[in-house]
């Protein structure tokens, strides 16, 4: 019998992945000025060894108040790329892709690092922890919560400027050699900031009805398209809902995200990536086990229905095999796959936390489902228990 879907590659514009288990992005709050570091080539490095066919490196800031945090990663300067591109060097000196996340915190921006603010009691980065709590800017002047920043409304200028900013950091990461890009539209950022009426409240031509809400996102994703090869695919990761449907006033939710989905293979996005939450303080999740890889289904059957050229990862909760198996399986169980049809509910599975328990999930995976896949060659006496 051939390998499971998850253990098939996929080919995305010029890039192939050699299997569907992708590297979620994750913060370490280990740069300096942006910059990384040896921490995070042995970090990164590590899942690249193990297997990974896609390694994503964390939220990657385009200017340096779009940091979250002081400590976060950037790409607004030239000086940014050389680490970059050793750590991009040494994944591909493993046979597998490199990703970059590109991003800008707006009105979440300017908070400190989760260790330094739980030993303080306050998340808000004041200048003497390298915050810039005076020049958070946002969709709207709405801060996200009262021990956040009150954000200053950017003027369409400034907006300019900010998309400008994403395709000057794509540029610099095309250079750095990664083989894609993700663009950062959720968990409550500046790009989702505009896309929820929640937080955009503005009245000119970025706010209010759907086009314009969404209008941000459309010439970020058009402006890095312009400025990346043809052969590079071109990620975007959403909150599919924000969680605030308990409120009853208008809000982001799946419906808008399906609306968005129809509109991205025309811009030239090639994979949506389907995450939620992260815009309100007062969001309501309903958690369950497939609670966020079945918003991904939903978007994924319409995606079919339509036939609409996009591709759908899942994120969130994927920590066995199995069910990393049958997120990506025709027919797989019913449990996991989209409810009426077993369609796959998604084409990649994009693990975060469970990489950092086991950087060899894939290896173990492939175990566990009699997955014949080598391992590193340095490893080759390790798959195999002798006593
Ligand atoms: C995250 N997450 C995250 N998401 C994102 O889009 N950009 C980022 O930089 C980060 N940073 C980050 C750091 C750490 C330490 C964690 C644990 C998570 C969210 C992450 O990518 C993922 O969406 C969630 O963790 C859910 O997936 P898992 O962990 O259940 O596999």
């Amino acid at each position: 019998s051939s390998a499971p879907t998850l253990f098939q590659p996929l080919q995305i514009r010029g890039t192939t992945l050699h299997n569907r288990f992708v590297v979620s992005p994750m913060c370490q709050y280990s740069s300096q000025d942006g910059i990384l570091s040896d921490y995070h080539l042995v970090h990164l490095g590590q899942f690249a060894k193990a297997g990974a066919a896609l390694t994503i490196v964390e939220a990657t800031a385009v200017e340096a108040r779009g940091r979250i945090s002081p400590q976060d990663a950037g790409l607004w300067s030239d000086e940014h790329v050389a680490p970059l591109k050793r750590i991009v060097e040494f994944i591909h000196s493993q046979g597998t892709k490199a990703g970059i996340q590109l991003s800008h915190a707006g009105r979440k921006a300017s908070v400190l690092a989760p260790w330094i603010s739980e030993g303080h009691g306050k998340s808000l980065a004041t200048s003497e922890f390298g915050g810039w709590p005076d020049d958070t800017v946002s969709s709207s002047a709405i801060p996200f919560a009262s021990n956040y920043a009150t954000p200053r409304e950017l003027s369409v200028a400034e907006i300019q400027s900010v998309v400008q900013a994403f395709a000057d950091a794509a540029s610099r990461a095309v250079t750095a050699g990664f083989d894609t890009i993700e663009l950062h539209a959720a968990h409550g950022y500046l790009l989702n900031q505009f896309l929820s009426p929640l937080s955009n409240t503005r009245t000119d031509d970025y706010g209010g009805n759907f086009d314009n809400r969404t209008r941000l996102l459309r010439e970020v994703i058009s402006a890095v398209r312009a400025v990346i090869p043809e052969s590079m695919p071109l990620w975007v990761r959403i909150s599919a809902t924000e969680w605030m449907e308990w409120d009853g006033k208008p809000t982001w939710d799946i419906e808008e995200s399906i609306r968005l989905a129809r509109t991205l293979p025309g811009l030239g996005v090639d994979l949506l990536d389907v995450s939620s939450g992260g815009n309100n303080s007062s969001q309501k999740i309903e958690i369950s086990k497939h609670y966020q890889a079945d918003l991904a289904g939903k978007i994924r059957q319409v995606v079919q229905d339509e036939g609409i050229k996009l591709l759908i990862g899942a994120v969130g909760f994927i920590s066995e095999a199995e069910m990393a198996r049958d997120l990506c399986q025709e027919g797989g169980d019913t449990a996991v796959a989209s409810e009426e049809k077993g369609i796959p509910k998604a084409d990649v599975v994009i693990v975060a936390r469970e990489f950092l328990r086991d950087p060899h999930f894939v290896l173990h995976s492939a175990q566990e489902l009699h997955v014949p896949v080598k391992w590193p060659n340095q490893y080759h006496r390790a798959p195999r228990r002798t006593h």
